[in-house]
């Protein structure tokens, strides 16, 4: 093996190290924690952990909460089934103001407040961390 050709592997090799250490530490950062509760209507105290770009949906799917008849249409925004309360302080902080479809389907949600939203529509980044939402008692399937 010819001495350029080890210097150009060895070079390679380095740059590809580095470019995977740096893909790691971005995943690492899209992976940190963000804390979500979910306060049920019966006084359970339900706590749990999302990711950046995780709904509050994925969040009760991907730990395998259970919230009866929760996110019934996968968040496809034909159920309202995944309704949420915020207090105000949290609705305000929110990213993203509700979309015309979502208005339209919490207006068919039970309990409906000035504060609802739909958790499918509810997408996390870290300055959410330790967000609270009430989960109502009841849900209504928009589709039946
Ligand atoms: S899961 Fe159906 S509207 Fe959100």
């Amino acid at each position: 093996m010819s001495v350029k050709l080890l210097k150009y592997i060895v070079s390679n090799s380095c740059i590809r190290s580095r470019v995977h250490n740096m893909k790691y530490m971005s995943t690492v950062n899209n992976d940190k924690p963000i804390k979500v509760t979910f306060n049920k209507a019966n006084g359970d105290k339900i706590i749990a952990e999302g990711k950046k770009g995780d709904s509050l949906l994925d969040v009760i799917i991907n730990n395998n909460l259970d919230f009866d008849g929760y996110g019934a249409c996968e968040g496809t925004l034909t159920c309202s089934t995944c309704h949420v309360i915020l207090d105000s302080k949290d609705y305000d902080a929110l990213p993203d103001k509700p979309s015309d479809e979502e208005l339209d389907m919490l207006d068919l949600a039970y309990n409906l407040t000035d504060t609802s939203r739909l958790g499918c529509q509810i997408i996390l980044e870290e300055k959410l961390d330790g967000l609270e939402v009430k989960v109502p008692a009841t849900v209504n399937d928009a589709r039946d």
